[in-house]
């Protein structure tokens, strides 16, 4: 098998990640509702977890909220510290950042307005429009074509308007830095799954030290402290996590965190890019080399469909993702709206991968001509 979609999910996923797992289902029970021996280690656990994520972004630990996916943290971020008001977005979001800004939409809180992600100069139109703002939400890196947005740019003139800036990490965490101490960033989610390597059910919404918002809940229940209170705690973490987590899943990301390094070897992405470049009939998207860059790209074979093209690799046992990614506005910006076939690496690729891959599509393409 040759596992291209990491975009989606990394795979494989690492044997003391795994191993942590089965451990802490092993001998877990509920943290924070009980001084027992096994909830005391699933408590360890969750605040183990909590730091390292801290250290990696550079936040408190109690600023860490264990969320179950990213689209759980992006919906606590959004619903829980934009309250009114225009608020920007790039044409390259996620449905994940996109829904429940449009659910705030539809119940006229907000005003949308998007900014150009794949313009020349991003940060530019980006300064033309966030004034006014109350609020700024992009992502650091589009999940469809890899383009990486200037982060630290976009803070600093999010910031200069008085607006939170609230990034969409979910490709980049585990890829580039993301560093709220550094950028200054108001709030990111990612997920715990992709680019941090732990498993699906782990996402994370990090907080700025420097932010200093009490949000409103979108999910309220038991937290093991307060009982007596009729609302949520007031402060961090219990606020956002209600409800029994998911301990074992939690002890993957956190053994995946001791292993954490970032994406660097970017060799078998630039010859995948290149190779498909050149074949006729293929269409590639993604940013040129030597451009800020995810390794992720989207092409299209000339008179065939993606979803057949997926098919297609998938039976020679080659996994990438076709369709809409559940990013339709990036699609639309990148003139695809009939889909596309999307290839996504991690560490663990080689060039002997995408030789073999880059020879399939030719195959392919070569049949359409
Ligand atoms: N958001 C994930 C992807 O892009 C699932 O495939």
């Amino acid at each position: 098998m040759i596992y291209f979609d990491n975009a989606a999910t990394s795979y494989p996923k690492s044997p003391a990640a795994v191993r942590a797992v089965a451990e802490a289902m092993r001998s877990c029970g509920n943290p924070g509702r009980g001084g027992h021996a096994p909830a005391m280690r699933a408590a360890k656990i969750m605040y183990e977890c909590r730091e390292k994520a801290a250290r990696a972004f550079g936040t408190d630990p109690e600023r860490v909220i264990l969320a179950p996916s990213c689209t759980a943290a992006l919906n606590m971020a959004v619903k829980g510290y934009i309250n009114s008001g225009k608020v920007l977005l790039s044409n390259l979001e996620h449905n994940a950042a996109c829904r429940p800004l449009y659910s705030m939409r539809g119940a006229g809180r907000i005003e949308l307005v998007s900014f150009d992600a794949l313009a020349k100069d991003a940060a530019e139109d980006f300064a033309g429009k966030v004034k006014g703002a109350s609020a700024a939400v992009f992502t650091h890196g589009s999940n469809v074509c890899g383009k990486l947005l200037p982060l630290a740019a976009l803070v600093k003139h999010a910031h200069e308007n008085g607006a939170l800036a609230v990034v969409d990490a979910a490709q980049t965490a585990g890829y580039r830095e993301v560093s709220l101490e550094r950028t200054g960033v108001d709030i990111v989610c990612c997920a715990g799954h992709k680019g941090l390597g732990g498993p699906m059910g782990t996402g994370l919404l990090l907080i700025n030290r420097a932010l200093d918002i009490t949000p409103a809940t979108i999910l309220e229940g038991g937290t093991g402290v307060y009982s007596l209170d009729e609302d949520m705690p007031p402060f961090l973490p219990e606020r956002l996590e209600a409800g029994t987590p998911a301990v074992a899943l939690f002890a993957g990301l956190s053994a995946a965190l001791d292993e954490f390094s970032l994406y660097s070897d970017f060799s078998a992405f630039d010859l995948l890019c290149d190779t498909l470049r050149d074949i006729k009939g293929v269409t590639v998207y993604c940013p040129d080399k030597g451009e800020e860059r995810l390794p992720v790209l989207l092409f299209n074979i000339e008179g065939m469909d993606c979803e057949d093209v997926t098919e297609r690799l998938a039976r020679k046992g080659i996994c990438v993702r076709g369709g809409f990614h559940c990013a339709p506005l990036a699609h639309r910006a990148l003139g695809t709206l009939s889909g596309g076939v999307r290839v996504s690496l991690g560490k663990q690729n080689t060039a002997e991968e995408v030789k073999i891959f880059c020879r399939e599509i030719a195959a392919m393409a070569k049949t359409r001509i």
